[in-house]
């Protein structure tokens, strides 16, 4: 088995020889040891707009997710192949909204509310999901531009269908001033509208998804780190539940999250409530803060983390030998809706 060492040295010569051919766009959440390789980093808007404009290079080894990974593919030229290194690096927040349940929750909210309603979706989402949309008249949101995307559906429409985190749209739509009350969620397993109130007050339906690593973020770890230090600033990522993202002092995505990091007072305090390769990442950067994760048991995501060294030494390997593995390629006519709706978040974010 080839050492770590030997490894970068490999993936670097291979870098170098393939030159603009290749393109390496990786996630905040990714390991150290892939994020050196990265060509651009981001979170998931950046990424999704990075990809859109990667016109020639041949192959882009996307380390991220599956979604993300699919997503370059719809933007990307006909001539480019998108690859991820690892197969199984998926997130389990898209895969709690297939696209019959979608169908089948859609045809339900359309008898109970008629043509008010537009569906909108985080890219965390199948291109399925994503195509679904698009076919509807909605679009994309990422946790950037949630709030101006969010504002800009209830322009279109009454009532909104957001897929597939309950608590990014929850949190989204709570800091437009919409209440709870008028919050409902599509339990899409028991086809059930769960609401308390008055049905005809409803204006946004959640689906009933969420991410199981910022789940790890809960009220009690908020309590214990102000019992501990009440100077401490706590920022979270909006995947994270309301009641936590209530308490934390501020929130956003991770892009948001590196910023706001950037720009802290010397000796400053934080506890961050998102990915451990991120918060990590974050503080060897910043070595003048006090940098610890809101969750002392760290809080790393399975299958971002399936993409390694090793994987991307491999496929790229590959790659020079003319062996493709692992292409991610969208059906047209998905990736033609799909588009539709990557679109108009694109058009509307800076
Ligand atoms: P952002 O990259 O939009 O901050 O989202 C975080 C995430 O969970 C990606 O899977
Ligand atoms: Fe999916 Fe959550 Fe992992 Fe992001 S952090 S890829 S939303 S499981």
């Amino acid at each position: 088995e080839a050492s770590h060492f030997e490894l970068i040295t490999r993936v670097t010569a291979i870098k170098k020889r393939m030159g603009d051919r290749l393109f390496i766009p990786g996630h905040h959440y990714q390991k150290d040891e892939v994020i050196q390789f990265a060509d651009a980093t981001g979170d998931s808007l950046q990424l999704a707009q990075v990809a859109a404009k990667q016109y020639q290079a041949e192959f882009i080894v996307f380390c991220g997710v599956h979604f993300m990974a699919e997503t370059a593919d719809i933007l990307a030229t006909p001539h480019q192949k998108v690859i991820l290194p690892d197969m199984r690096a998926g997130c389990s927040m898209a895969d709690m909204a297939n696209i019959n349940q979608t169908e089948r929750g859609w045809e339900k909210l359309k008898q109970l509310f008629g043509d008010t309603i537009l569906p909108v979706t985080y890219v965390n989402s199948t291109a399925a999901i994503k195509a679904f949309v698009g076919r509807n008249g909605g679009a994309t949101v990422t946790s950037s531009n949630a709030s101006k995307m969010v504002e800009w559906a209830f322009e279109q429409k009454d009532r909104l269908f957001f897929l597939p985190d309950q608590h990014l749209g929850r949190n989204t739509a709570f800091d437009l001033g919409i209440p709870l009350t008028q919050m409902a969620v599509w339990d899409p397993i028991r086809e059930k509208l769960e609401y308390e109130g008055d049905l005809d007050q409803v204006k946004v339906i959640l689906w009933k998804g969420h991410c199981s690593v910022h789940m790890n973020f809960r009220v009690d770890h908020i309590e214990q780190i102000r019992r501990e230090d009440p100077s401490i600033s706590i920022i979270v990522h909006p995947e994270c539940t309301r009641e936590v993202v209530g308490l934390a002092d501020d929130a956003g995505s991770t892009k948001y999250i590196i910023d706001t990091i950037a720009q802290a007072e010397k000796g400053s305090k934080w506890a961050i409530g998102t990915e451990m390769n991120l918060v990590n990442r974050l503080k060897n950067d910043y070595p003048d803060l006090h940098i610890r994760s809101l969750n002392p048991t760290m809080c790393p995501c399975l299958t971002m983390n399936r993409i390694d060294l090793p994987h991307l030494a491999w496929i790229l390997e590959s790659l020079e030998r003319n062996e493709i593995h692992n292409q991610i390629t969208v059906d047209k006519d998905i990736a033609y809706d799909a588009k539709r709706a990557l679109d108009k978040m694109l058009s509307l974010s800076s």
